[in-house]
């Protein structure tokens, strides 16, 4: 997600001088960007700093210090709970706190004065475990995800294709006998009109009941009824088969889909979401389709990715709808576009999924794609939405999945995806 980084180092002494020191020392490597260095004159100052800074993998700390002292300082890094070793420096012999140290979990610990061929080993090494630390909990929370995702999508796959193919035979009947139903009708009018022609009178009882029913438009309606009951049935096919567009469960392999088909069958599984309700009025949904090629992709992957970033869309709209009123809404009404592009030069298609919601706050959106980040209530979110996304669109497929949002003028969510 980031360029390559030097690792960056903490030193934690209240002398002073130990700062030109080792900037000395090491200056042509932090020349090279081989480390970078922070320094912090006692724990105080280097908790602050290790929060303004939490890519800083190693600490390396004095024992005695002002106000707040090295012991300390391990047991409250020990406590942010995040990947990061600390190795202590102290006086030559001084077992005691070096046991101390040790045992509240220090990496190593170093003698003064600062032998600086030792300290850079040292250091190494640390930088060392930490990485492969946070390699394998980074793989570990990939995995979860992962395991998620599949679950919710297989769960979610299966009911949705469950109840797109219980659908298919009802209506399958209906449309079958709609069509016979039709031919029946007017082979039945058929007969009653040549029983007219034979039977210029047919008496008074008949002619009553012809009156009654009305039999003319009655006739004349037929056509109409039985047009809008195929229409019914077609919009049920339409719908099944928009299900099973959306639970596409093709995992294993990767085949040419249609992208629109995908974004219309995710609306069409939304559409309730984007219903008028007691606190706000419809979502407008605007489409700004171009013309784009099949692109070689998991089609239900994708959908996941566009049902994920539309979800996100209402319901940032929905609490945008909290604070404002229901003509103001009216006026300039809640609107979702999705556009789509080509983008020739790069065999690429680009899908853009904008709302006009409240936007995304400068401190928020540096953290939108992280795991489990999320800014809503407990039971509301789950901080999964984008953090799978981005693993479906960036590591399975090789595309790019950002975020734009300046301001108080809604966001947008860009999808960039190879064509093969
Ligand atoms: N369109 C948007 N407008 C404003 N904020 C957004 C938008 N999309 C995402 N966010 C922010 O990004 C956060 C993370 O989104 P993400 O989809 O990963 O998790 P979530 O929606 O909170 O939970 P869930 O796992 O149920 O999707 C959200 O909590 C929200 O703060
Ligand atoms: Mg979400």
């Amino acid at each position: 997600m980031e360029e390559q980084k030097a690792p960056q180092i903490l030193f934690v002494d209240d002398e002073p001088s130990l700062e030109s020191l080792i900037r000395r020392q090491f200056r042509r490597k932090l020349r090279k960007n081989e480390y970078e260095f922070f320094f912090a004159q006692n724990g105080v100052e280097a908790l602050k700093q290790i929060e303004e800074e939490p890519d800083i993998q190693v600490v390396i700390t004095d024992i005695n210090m002002p106000e707040m002292n090295g012991l300390t300082l391990l047991d409250k890094i020990h406590d942010l709970g995040h990947v990061i070793k600390t190795v202590v420096l102290s006086a030559y012999g001084d077992m005691k706190n070096i046991r101390t140290a040790m045992n509240r979990g220090a990496f190593d610990f170093l003698n003064k004065p600062i032998d600086f061929e030792d300290l850079e080993i040292t250091m190494n090494r640390a930088l060392e475990q930490v990485q492969q630390q946070r390699n394998s909990q980074y793989q570990l929370q990939q995995a979860q995800t992962q395991l998620i995702q599949s679950e919710k999508m297989s769960a979610l796959g299966q009911l949705i294709a469950g109840v797109a193919h219980e659908m298919n035979n009802p209506v399958g009947f209906i449309a079958g006998n709609v069509a016979i139903a039709e031919d029946y009708i007017s082979e039945l009018i058929e007969v009653i009109e040549l029983y007219r022609d034979k039977f210029k009178d047919p008496g008074e009882e008949i002619s009553a009941k012809l009156h009654e029913v009305d039999f003319e438009s009655l006739v004349a309606d037929v056509p109409e009824l039985v047009a809008s009951m195929k229409e019914g049935t077609d919009r049920i096919y339409h719908l099944s088969n928009s299900l099973r567009t959306f639970s596409r469960a093709d995992i294993s392999t990767k085949v040419a889909f249609n992208l629109h088909d995908g974004l219309d069958s995710t609306l069409l599984i939304l559409k309730h979401r984007l219903k008028a309700n007691e606190f706000r009025p419809d979502i407008d949904i605007c489409k700004e389709y171009s013309e784009l090629p099949a692109v070689i992709c998991y089609p239900g992957q994708l959908n996941q990715v566009f049902m994920n970033l539309l979800a996100n869309a209402i319901d940032a709209l929905d609490e945008y709808s909290d604070k404002r009123t229901w003509d103001e809404m009216l006026e300039s009404p809640n609107i979702i576009t999705i556009s789509t592009c080509e983008l020739p030069e790069n065999k690429r298609v680009q899908i853009r999924i904008s709302d006009n919601g409240p936007g995304i706050p400068e401190k928020v959106k540096t953290h939108v794609f992280d795991y489990l980040f999320t800014t809503k209530p407990p039971g509301k979110g789950t901080g999964l939405g984008l953090s799978i996304s981005y693993q479906i669109v960036v590591e399975k497929h090789g595309g790019r999945l950002y975020c734009e949002s300046e301001g108080d003028t809604g966001a947008t969510f860009i999808i960039e995806l190879p064509i093969e």
